[in-house]
């Protein structure tokens, strides 16, 4: 007995509707592991500046501490006054919210950076005061002999981007505003916001938009409703289309055959039809048939029930893998998704249906 497959290729289902924020996001943080940076749940004792957003929790910025003790180890009074800044500053950008770009992380196809990117000015002033702290920074050593050339050492050291490249990217306004302050707008909206615009359903299948000026939206149930939903949020009571009557389903919530799927005609307005596609058993034979039904003439908000025109019908022989999908594509087409036939391993047709162009 072949192993059962459970792909499910039922529509998406989603009673949320997204509602994007018309915001312009001008700044790009990063962290080195590609993740958003964050506010520590403790402030860092070391890289401080970094507590209220950045990349790196109390252990992390442990790690930064020891490392940088460990060098300083090497330093006598004045070395560690001299020196000392620049290396803590160098050590805790891998903590700054910005330092996947600082480490040129961002390319999975070039090598990341050993040390973050400086400025051209900042990388010159490092280099006059303490360049020979290069071999306690780095174990590249591509970097032997080059602390006595200038432009070799920061050729070596430097991000050739001036905006990101440390310190300046700290002092970039347009990087910084609002940085880590998620800001609401108006209506309270966060950058990206749920709102939950249906509830109660048993396995929606489908949500399609009427975009016909009246800003409904119809939601189908896969036993066979489809829903009217008005603008100012409520359902209308009696459905858009019943056809619990003839779907082919079961309670079981895992039966993939049911009704599952709608689409409305593409000039809905002038040609006010629907499309569905849903399970269904003829003699004794599952299959799925898509049809076509006109709206009520009395009713905007009911389909006519006896104006089904079947449009095709498809057997199914096993009762998984029923595709599902049914949409119309910007050349007019309807596309129907129909699935492989279903059971484990594709095994109907010649060489598998899914493989039958
Ligand atoms: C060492 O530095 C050179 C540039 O001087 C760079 O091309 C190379 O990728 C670095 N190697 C490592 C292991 O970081
Ligand atoms: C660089 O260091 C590695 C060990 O870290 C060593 O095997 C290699 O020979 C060194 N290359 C040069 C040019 O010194
Ligand atoms: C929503 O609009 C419909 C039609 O205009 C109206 O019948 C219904 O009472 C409204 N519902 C709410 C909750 O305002
Ligand atoms: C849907 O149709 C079935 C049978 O055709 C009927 O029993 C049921 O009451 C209808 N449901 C609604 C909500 O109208």
């Amino acid at each position: 007995m072949g192993s059962v497959v459970w792909q499910r290729v039922l529509p998406t289902c989603c009673w949320f509707l997204l509602v994007c924020a018309p915001w312009t996001v001008l700044s790009h943080p990063q962290c080195l592991d590609y993740k958003p940076p964050f506010q520590p749940p403790e402030p860092l004792a070391f890289c401080k500046e970094y507590s209220k957003f950045g990349c790196c929790n109390v252990e992390k910025d442990n790690l930064v501490s020891q490392r940088y003790y460990m060098i300083m180890d090497y330093f006598d009074y004045s070395g560690y006054l001299t020196c000392g800044k620049y290396i803590r500053n160098i050590l805790c950008q891998e903590c700054s919210p910005y330092s996947a770009h600082l480490y040129d992380a961002e390319d999975a196809n070039t090598p990341m950076r050993e040390l973050p990117g400086l400025c051209g000015d900042y990388c010159s002033e490092f280099w006059h005061q303490c360049r020979y702290v290069l071999s306690l920074l780095t174990d590249n050593n591509t970097t032997i002999g080059i602390e006595d050339d200038r432009d070799r050492f920061c050729a070596f050291l430097e991000l050739k981007d001036p905006q990101y490249c440390y310190p300046n990217v700290l002092s970039n306004t347009d990087l910084n505003a609002n940085l880590g302050s998620v800001q609401a707008d108006p209506e309270g909206c966060l950058q990206l916001c749920l709102q939950e615009v249906a509830n109660g359903l048993r396995n929606p299948v489908a949500m399609v938009h009427a975009n016909d000026g009246t800003h409904r939206f119809f939601v189908a149930e896969q036993l066979g409703y489809v829903w009217v939903y008005l603008p100012n949020g409520s359902r209308v009571d009696r459905p858009f289309l019943n056809l619990t009557r003839a779907v082919l389903t079961s309670p079981w919530a895992g039966d993939e055959r049911g009704f599952l799927c709608l689409a409305l005609h593409p000039h809905f307005t002038s040609v006010p039809k629907a499309y569905v596609y849903y399970s269904v058993a003829v003699k004794k034979q599952e299959r799925i048939r898509i049809s076509e039904f006109t709206l009520s003439t009395s009713d905007m908000n009911m389909l006519d029930h006896s104006s089904e025109r079947t449009l095709l019908e498809v057997v199914e022989p096993a009762s998984n893998h029923n595709g599902g999908q049914l949409l119309f594509g910007h050349d007019g087409y309807l596309y129907i998704f129909i699935g492989d036939g279903g059971k484990g391993g594709d095994p109907f047709g010649k060489f598998g249906n899914s493989q039958n162009k």
